[in-house]
């Protein structure tokens, strides 16, 4: 009798490792193998059935954002096709519900009442966090077991306060908005495309409540959401969140889509601070944010090679020439089209040719004016300077 206990004792220890360790393909040196788990897309809460994406109040960090290593490959066979763009929306969901995270860390409910905001502003934000949770879950489980499923890196975000946090928040979400319509063009899967549209969805529902309950605004955002062709660049732009060297070392290049491999950085464009304001009808001064990263534009004393700002607002499209012969000295100012409505965003990039049809034609990266509530970027530019 006395025999068989430690037999069967050790069985028990044996069977729950036996069930959760997934198959493993040269799973590097430190790491515990606790995110291997996840290779399974049924272990833990499921996004559609579990109401831990919608209905937790606590503060840790949800399932699966307390598990933070890369989830290695499990098999050998040929990468999904959407496997990069799905990597690079898991590497984005990871910023996004890092944001919210933080944002539940360090605020309280009575912060936002302190800050003239709803009682309930936190428990959304919680919520919000919960579906971003929800949203890690379900690229994880879109990218095949043959590819690296990327873990979180740090960020720093820069707001100071509850208010500058609700308007990154706006803005961020409004920016995922314009990004999804942009990349439905890339899945070579159907299905994936589907899979964007109804992330899509959620994020403006979350724009929605943050313009009629924060900011007291109008929810709707005109008869269409603005469509920027170059969503990659829009990814590039929230890179500069990420605390430079933070990520696991094991991670795919941030963003890492094939519509971006092999090309050079653009440089980072916006509004400057004194521009009159950027509202349609509005001049704006063009501000070029990286100083190792500056635009070149092609002038010989008898030849100016014309570019202009392209104008995204909706489903349309506007090309206005500028003028760039006396630039850096003379800075770059142009009018947001008088034509476009004031709702949503207005996307701006500087292009070599009218339409900014190619990738190629790019000379900067995406500048997103926003509209809604109007001058929120400049409550956020403030927060963050003091
Ligand atoms: C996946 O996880 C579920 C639930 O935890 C388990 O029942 C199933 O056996 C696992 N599948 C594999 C292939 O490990
Ligand atoms: C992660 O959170 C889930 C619940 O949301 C919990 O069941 C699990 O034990 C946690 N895992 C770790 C490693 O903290």
């Amino acid at each position: 009798m006395i025999s068989h206990r430690p037999a069967l004792l050790c069985c028990l220890l044996l069977v729950p490792f036996a069930v959760d360790a997934a198959p493993q393909i040269g799973l590097p040196r430190g790491y515990s193998g606790e995110a291997q788990k996840l290779a399974n897309s049924t272990y833990g809460p499921i996004p559609g059935e579990s109401n831990v994406y919608n209905y937790y109040w606590g503060t840790d960090r949800p399932f699966p954002g307390n598990i933070t290593d890369p989830i290695f490959p499990t098999e050998k066979s040929p990468p999904g096709a959407d496997d990069g763009l799905w990597q690079d929306l898991l590497a984005a969901g990871w910023l996004m519900f890092e944001f919210y995270q933080q944002g539940v860390e360090r605020f309280t409910e009575r912060d936002f009442v302190k800050a003239d905001m709803p009682k309930h502003t936190y428990r959304r934000i919680q919520e919000i966090r919960n579906n971003a949770a929800g949203h890690i879950r379900i690229f994880q489980n879109q990218i095949s077991p043959s590819s690296i499923k990327p873990g979180p890196c740090k960020y720093s975000f820069p707001f100071k306060d509850p208010v500058s946090f609700l308007a990154l928040l706006t803005i961020l979400e409004i920016s995922s908005m314009t990004f999804l319509t942009g990349l439905a063009q890339q899945p070579f899967i159907s299905a994936s495309r589907s899979a964007l549209v109804a992330i899509a969805e959620v994020e403006a529902r979350h724009e929605a409540w943050a313009l009629m309950d924060l900011w007291d605004e109008d929810p709707f955002g005109g008869p269409s959401d603005t469509l920027f062709p170059y969503a990659n660049e829009i990814l590039e732009s929230t890179a500069t969140f990420i605390v430079s060297g933070s990520c696991p070392k094991e991670n795919p290049k941030f963003p890492q889509h094939h519509s971006l491999q092999g090309k050079k950085k653009l440089p980072p464009l916006a509004a400057a601070k004194d521009s009159e304001s950027l509202i349609p009808g509005s001049i704006i001064t063009f501000e070029f944010l990286d100083p190792k990263n500056q635009p070149s534009f092609l002038a010989s004393r008898r030849v100016t090679t014309q570019y202009y700002a392209v104008f995204f607002h909706g489903t349309l499209t506007v090309s206005i020439p500028i003028e760039t012969a006396g630039w850096p000295e003379k800075r770059i100012r142009v009018m947001v089209p008088e034509s476009f409505e004031t709702k949503g965003v207005v996307v701006v990039v500087i292009a070599g040719s009218p339409g900014a049809e190619t990738r190629e034609s790019l000379v900067t990266g995406p500048a997103i004016l926003l509209q809604q509530p109007r001058g929120l970027e400049q409550v956020l530019w403030h927060a963050g300077k003091e």
